[in-house]
């Protein structure tokens, strides 16, 4: 049995949480958008939200910002506050696409247990699956918006006028983290802990995974085939 959005009788007895999860342009943050509409969810992404914080010239975006140039994680305590902060906004109140959070077990386990707090749990965590030559490729023809953080590439998913964003028209940009020295550095270090946060979700046995070498219509139908089946 589903509900309106599409998602099983038993989850909709609480907010609903989905998690992407994926290496340094996996696709998780062009999923969570498609999502997020598809199934009237917020999109709350961690990366969106320090550069935002960046842009505002905030203390959070000054905080981060040395991590981020260096393709580290941002700490744990800085990165659990903020976005467990996003996570009680009035925007999440039906639930929300969660896209590269949490990124440490330390993160999981505190997002687990916040969650507890209120008699939540996670639906269900997508790990979308790409081969790192081919996420080099796709990091290197990214574009953004600055206003709005919808990504697009250059070639496999261009807006509908050159360099401009779909949504506000916004002059699309290059990531600074986008850099090849940077990216290498985001997938050295990065890789490993996201492969503990998916064992940790695999021993819940909640882990869907997807493979994200598909085109990324495709890919949103696979994930929505297994979240409209509610395993
Ligand atoms: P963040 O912004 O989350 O970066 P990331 O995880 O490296 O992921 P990306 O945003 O680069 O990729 P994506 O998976 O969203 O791919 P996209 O959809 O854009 O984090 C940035 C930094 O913030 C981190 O390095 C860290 O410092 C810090 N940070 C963030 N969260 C943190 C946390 N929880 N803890 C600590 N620190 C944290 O797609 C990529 C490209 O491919 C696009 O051009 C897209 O058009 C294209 N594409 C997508 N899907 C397909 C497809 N199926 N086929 C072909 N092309 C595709
Ligand atoms: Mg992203």
């Amino acid at each position: 049995m589903t509900d309106a959005g599409g998602g099983t009788a038993s989850s909709s007895m609480g907010r609903r949480i989905l998690l992407l999860v994926g290496s340094v342009g996996a696709g998780k943050g062009t999923q969570a958008a498609a999502l997020s509409s598809e199934l009237g969810l917020a999109h709350l992404a961690s990366g969106n939200l320090f550069r935002q914080a960046l842009r505002d010239g905030s203390p959070l975006g000054e905080q981060a910002r040395a991590y981020m140039e260096r393709g580290d994680l941002v700490p744990d305590d800085i990165t659990i506050q903020m976005f467990m902060q996003e996570l009680s906004q009035p925007a999440a109140a039906r639930g929300a696409i969660l896209d590269g959070f949490p990124r440490t077990v330390a993160q999981a386990r505190a997002l687990d247990a916040t969650l507890a707090e209120r008699g939540e749990q996670i639906e269900r965590v997508i790990s979308i699956e790409v081969p790192v030559e081919e996420l080099v490729a796709r990091v290197a023809g990214r574009r953004v918006c600055p206003v709005c953080g919808t990504p697009y590439h250059v070639d496999s998913d261009p807006p509908r006028v050159a360099g401009r964003c779909d949504k506000d028209g916004a002059e699309l940009q290059q990531r600074d983290d986008d850099r090849p020295e940077v990216v290498r550095a985001r997938l050295e270090k990065q890789v490993k802990p996201m492969l503990e946060v998916l064992d940790y979700y695999d021993r819940k046995g909640v882990v869907q995974h997807v493979d994200g070498t598909q085109p990324i219509a495709r890919v949103t139908e696979e994930i929505l085939e297994g979240v409209r089946a509610g395993w």
